[in-house]
């Protein structure tokens, strides 16, 4: 662990180094003595690069390492019972809505099992396997295409990130590089699929929503996606994609039963630790790391999404999240219904 007080100490000390140099020069001392000042600053500064370029170097190398480590330790969590809820009858009671609240605000994430969900889930999958296998011509190529529907954006050439793919008119498809490396990422999926757009609609006006309003009631419905993974053999690292509130409805929409088929992965109550997420997003220097990807998560607090098509995970995506790394010939559809506040 490195010591804090010991880093603060040295960087005091050439700030106190510079504000002597810079009233010596105000005194009017001879340039010979100012220059002595600036070249030994200039010595001590190098040492100090020297030096953050070794942590540098080790804490990459930790990371890649404790990354590693704790996808196995992830494997090892079972899925407390507390975090499930059942809903299969037309209202919700104020029992439910009360827990439901409680383990949100707690925990960060819960899981909805509804047979309400089945027939929307197994129409949409159909459509979408239908539509990626018909659009193969456009997706293969990496490139930036538009047609009469949708835009492929396979170089990632639209800017504004996530807020601009999602303001475009026409649904954007966006195929995944670095990170997550081949994932396809359909913005907007709602005005491509009916049975995406009639999901969508049975969330926005049914119990789930209700439920998440009373847990969370500043809260409103932006676009939804269809994250459709095949073969991503490399994922991002948990992070955090927000400082502030935003939820995810994700609703699986083909069976996740193994950590091979690439299961969405949540760090229970992390969206509660305020420094931890401030830091990594303050950290981003000195690392090969993006704002909000995490060094740290508690592992005995992880737990994989082992579910079924058609169960719904309400996550708290300003907690420590990351999709588990898929094994080769493995496929997973879910639609990603984003809460943000309003
Ligand atoms: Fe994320």
């Amino acid at each position: 662990m490195t010591n804090p007080s010991k880093t603060d100490a040295e960087f005091d000390s050439l700030k106190k180094a510079v504000r002597n140099a810079k009233q010596a020069i105000k005194r009017g001392e001879v340039s010979e003595n100012i220059l002595k000042r600036l070249e030994q600053l200039e010595l001590r500064l190098d040492t100090q690069k020297k030096k953050m370029s070794a942590y540098i170097q080790i804490s990459s190398k930790l990371k890649n390492y404790y990354d590693k480590l704790i996808l196995e330790e992830i494997k090892k969590n079972e899925i407390p019972e507390k975090l499930i809820f059942e809903l299969n009858g037309p209202a919700i009671d104020q029992h439910m809505s009360e827990q439901f609240n409680d383990i949100l605000n707690s925990e960060g994430l819960c899981i909805i099992k509804s047979k309400q969900f089945s027939t929307v889930v197994e129409d949409a999958k159909n459509e979408i396997f239908q539509f990626l296998n018909e659009s193969e011509q456009y997706l293969k190529p990496r490139e930036y295409v538009e047609t009469d529907n949708f835009i492929v954006d396979g170089e990632n050439s639209i800017a504004g990130g996530h807020t601009g793919k999602a303001a475009r008119e026409k649904p954007v498809i966006n195929i995944r590089n670095g990170n997550d490396d081949g994932m396809v990422d359909l913005f907007n999926a709602d005005r491509i699929f009916p049975a995406v757009a009639k999901l969508k609609q049975m969330l926005e006006t049914g119990n789930v929503s209700k439920l998440i309003n009373a847990a969370f009631p500043t809260m409103e419905f932006g676009n939804m996606n269809v994250y459709c993974n095949s073969d991503v053999t490399e994922t991002r690292g948990f992070h955090y994609d927000a400082r502030k509130p935003v939820l995810k409805i994700f609703v699986y929409l083909t069976d996740v039963h193994d950590f091979d088929a690439g299961p969405y992965c949540f760090a229970l109550g992390s969206h509660t630790q305020t420094q931890e997420i401030d830091q990594s997003y303050i950290a981003t220097d000195f690392i090969d790391k993006r704002p909000g990807d995490t060094f740290y998560v508690q592992p005995q607090k992880l737990i994989g999404c082992l579910a079924s098509a058609g169960d719904i995970i309400v996550s708290c995506q300003h907690g420590a999240h990351r999709g588990y790394p898929q094994t080769n010939g493995n496929h997973r559809l879910m639609a990603v219904q984003i809460l943000r506040p309003t």
